[in-house]
């Protein structure tokens, strides 16, 4: 395992000059439309478009290949959204999964009081202070009104399980993944039949009733998560907390995320969540500052502790060697397809002048490209150009997500693929009906090859191979 990188002691300029050039280029182009846009949108849920949705499926195999694929020691789990309210009760999210919120007195708005212009350096404990607002002589940011002291404001969403909205019926929807692999340990543990350490990994939705919601997809109300749960040892943990630090940072550098851009950051002890006893984040410098992509957590034995406490279940861990039995611990990794789709989007914009002309273009690696390959008759009236496209494209539709455009010229054909990210684009024209061989255009190089077209499939499969790594 390679050291823990340096944290970056600078703050690098983003990758893009402002959130308004990902937010138009992801709606021109099909990534990600405001919800229920025809009813003039809800505040906070994202849809995520054609484009989009191979995007965000792509951090979700890239990431599960990495964290179940190739590893003996993770398997995979998929919980319900909906679990018993006790689940809630017990993990602590009930009574401490807040945020602290005000109020302005004029409007009724209300505001993390975190997030308001003055607060960026509030300790844990200040934003408990009910006499911060004053203290700060904090006002409305949209009024200038007089601010109420902050209240915890919890987050989870509540609704009604069966027919009858009374309080015994009440539940949640989860607030985070993990807590779905905690109440399967046992399951997953017997049919498994795997020893410590091991690890169970989610990914799925997750809902939060976030108080000032924004940043495109950085936080919404409805949202994915990547979470693994690593059961250890408690001798091991902090070890293996350690070691899961550089394994996650790599995992982003290796679908191309500018290391630059990314840092360390460790939770202050006022500001750790409920349950963690040491937690680390890695940050991205989005356009609108440091922020959180994925959060590495120490919980101890809280979680299982605290469900066999209640349940009654046992949920201790059989050591055959010392012929003892114990809670394990937890060390988690906590992310999140969202937002990694967003830093991928930001990190691979580039902008460029190519002969007079703007360039825009995704450089995103060719896994996480929505298709790899798009395939274009340089003469759309010749049928010959358009059927042998049709072959290629059928071909490589078997493999990998390829699209077929003639609906402009090559050139605006070539510029419309780089700006979604297109790896490479092949293009067949009156002499491949001769020769039988075409065109393949790099995205980033813009250079161009002939090759035949029976080795088209292997071009691509062969270049997808290599920018994997395998
Ligand atoms: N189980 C631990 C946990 O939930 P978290 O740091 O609160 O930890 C983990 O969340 C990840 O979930 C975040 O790093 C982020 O990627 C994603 N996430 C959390 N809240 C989000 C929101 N409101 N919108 C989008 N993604 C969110």
């Amino acid at each position: 395992m390679t050291a823990l990188p340096a944290p970056a002691d600078h703050d690098p300029a983003p990758a893009v000059a402002g959130l308004d050039t990902i937010v138009s280029l992801a709606k021109r182009r099909g990534f990600v439309f405001p919800s229920s846009e025809i009813y003039g949108g809800i505040n906070a849920v994202w849809d995520y478009g054609p484009l989009g949705v191979e995007l965000k499926n792509n951090v979700k195999r890239a990431w599960w290949r990495a964290m179940v694929q190739e590893r003996d020691d993770i398997v995979g789990l998929d919980a319900g959204i909906l679990m018993h309210p006790e689940v809630w009760v017990t993990s602590g999210h009930v009574e401490s999964f807040t945020d602290p919120m005000v109020e302005c007195a004029n409007d009724k708005r209300r505001f993390r009081l975190d997030e308001l212009p003055g607060t960026e350096e509030l300790t844990e404990t200040e934003k408990r202070d009910p006499g911060i607002v004053e203290k700060l002589g904090l006002k409305c940011p949209v009024d200038g009104g007089p601010l109420s002291p902050p209240r915890r404001f919890n987050l989870m969403f509540r609704t009604y399980m069966g027919p009858v909205e009374e309080e015994a019926a009440a539940i949640y929807l989860r607030p985070e993944t993990a807590q779905g692999s905690y109440v399967n340990f046992k399951n997953v543990r017997e049919t498994s039949r795997k020893k410590l350490p091991f690890g169970i990994a989610q990914i799925g939705k997750s809902f939060r009733n976030e108080i000032s919601p924004g940043n495109f997809v950085f936080r919404m109300r409805e949202f994915e998560q990547m979470e693994m749960q690593y059961f250890v040892r408690s001798e091991d943990a902090a070890r293996i907390f350690d070691e899961w630090l550089p394994r996650r940072w790599e995992w982003y550098l290796r679908y191309g995320a500018n290391q630059e851009r990314m840092r360390f950051r460790e939770h202050a002890p006022d500001e750790l969540a409920h349950y963690a006893k040491k937690a680390i984040d890695i940050e991205y410098r989005f356009p609108f500052g440091w922020k959180e992509l994925e959060g590495i957590h120490n919980r101890g034995d809280w979680d299982l502790s605290r469900h066999q406490a209640a349940s009654g279940e046992n949920l201790e861990y059989f050591d055959a060697a010392t012929n003892g039995s114990f809670v394990p611990w937890i060390v988690e990794t906590a992310g999140g397809p969202d937002r990694c789709a967003f830093m991928f989007l930001i990190d691979s914009y580039r902008e460029e002048e190519v002969k007079g002309e703007r360039r825009v273009s995704l450089a995103l690696h060719p896994e996480l490209a929505p298709y790899k390959v798009a395939v274009l008759p340089l003469l759309k009236k010749r049928p010959e150009i358009v059927e042998m496209c049709q072959r290629i494209v059928s071909d490589l539709r078997r493999d990998v997500m390829t699209v077929y455009d003639d609906t402009a010229s090559i050139g605006k054909l070539y510029r419309r693929q780089d700006e979604i990210g297109t790896p490479w684009c092949v293009t067949v024209d009156v002499d491949s009906l001769e020769d039988g061989a075409v065109t393949v255009r790099d995205r980033d190089s813009m250079t161009q090859e002939r090759i035949s077209a029976d080795q088209v499939k292997r071009f691509v499969l062969d270049r997808l191979a290599t920018a994997r790594g395998g």
